[in-house]
């Protein structure tokens, strides 16, 4: 059987926590061992840059969040972890996309109609602080998809619509000029995939209720010393469906060891106590990759290396393609 061609993108705005790498950076790097994969990392830095104008802070994130894959143990021989404006094949076929591209559709995408509601809400123009980047992002996430012609996409349920426009887009592509583009498919991981944060509500860096992923060991345990818990005393039974100490521990658990911590809930286990043993775990779990963060974060040449050797994987991946369909449109030389 051919390969199946897995590929994500991770916008390189923030630093990455312990959400991110439960829920997408450890399925991922674990998805691409696979020997039936072909995976496709890239960072999403044009797409970053639709929200962040603060050049130090994009610089900063985009060394940042590859230290943390290439820490993680991406192995980048066997994947292929590119940046975004690496790839050249990616913005000329953006062009291609949006010019098959039903302004209708765009119209419906949430990101924009959840900022046009909002200026509507605040008596706004309802193009108020509207950049074409944004109105524009599901076309250059198609054009990330389709490059490599993916067969499957790991995505948050927040995404899902953007690959199904992809979808739309490259079936009206095929639809005009033949069959280039494999449509995409959208892979949602498990609702055990989405970490709880210090406050209870998902892990997310929009409600500032992070724990990040390779600060120092001290801030890791005041990040879980943070953990808001409720005031049931040391003895008294405690619910592990409604904690985020315990979803957190669960998470880097195995099964024996979340069973156990399961009983000491239902023991009473003090929360200092659970919280102690929490960072035991997580620690000793991210020890190593840490140091192996902090040197790339002091080699940002080796990092930069490395994501030059991924450009040239994927250029020569994405180039044969962006060939054909020049030809296809009509974009050809003359002699
Ligand atoms: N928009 C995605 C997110 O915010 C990131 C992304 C950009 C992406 N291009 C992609 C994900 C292509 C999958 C495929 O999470």
């Amino acid at each position: 059987m051919a390969k199946q061609i897995v590929l994500t993108g991770v916008t390189t705005s923030g630093t990455p926590h312990l959400g991110n790498y439960v829920g997408a950076i450890r399925p991922a790097i674990e998805a691409s061992r696979e020997d039936n994969t072909d995976a496709y990392f890239f960072l999403a830095d044009y797409h970053a840059l639709i929200k962040s104008q603060d050049a130090e802070r994009m610089k900063q994130s985009r060394l940042e969040i590859a230290a943390t894959w290439l820490a993680c143990g991406l192995d980048t021989d066997k994947a292929t972890f590119y940046r975004q404006s690496d790839i050249p094949e990616i913005a000329e076929l953006n062009w291609l996309l949006t010019c098959v591209t039903a302004k209708g559709l765009m119209n419906r995408a949430h990101a924009y109609k959840g900022a046009v509601d909002e200026n509507l809400a605040n008596e706004q123009d309802p193009d108020f602080g509207i950049t074409m980047g944004l109105f524009c992002y599901p076309v250059l996430m198609a054009a990330d998809i389709l490059a490599f012609n993916a067969h499957k996409v790991p995505v948050g349920r927040d995404q899902i619509q953007h690959i199904e426009m992809a979808r739309d887009i490259a079936g009206r592509f095929n639809h005009l000029y033949g069959e280039h583009f494999v449509l995409p498919e959208a892979i949602v991981g498990e609702e055990g995939s989405i970490l709880k944060g210090l406050d209870g509500r998902k892990m997310s860096k929009s409600y500032n209720n992070t724990i990040p992923l390779f600060d120092t060991e001290k801030k890791l345990q005041k990040g879980i010393n943070k953990i808001k818990t409720n005031l049931l005393e040391p003895g008294e039974v405690k619910d592990p469906n409604d904690s985020s100490v315990f979803d957190i521990y669960k998470a880097f658990a195995t099964p024996e060891q979340t069973a156990e911590m399961r009983n000491k809930f239902a023991q009473g286990i003090g929360w200092g106590d659970a919280k102690k043993e929490l960072f035991a775990l997580v620690n000793g779990q991210l020890s190593e990759s840490r140091e192996k963060y902090l040197e790339l974060m002091a080699n940002p040449a080796h990092v930069e290396e490395i994501l030059q050797a991924g450009a040239e994987k994927a250029r020569a991946r994405a180039r044969g393609l962006i060939a054909d369909l020049r030809n296809a449109v009509g974009l050809v030389n003359f002699k």
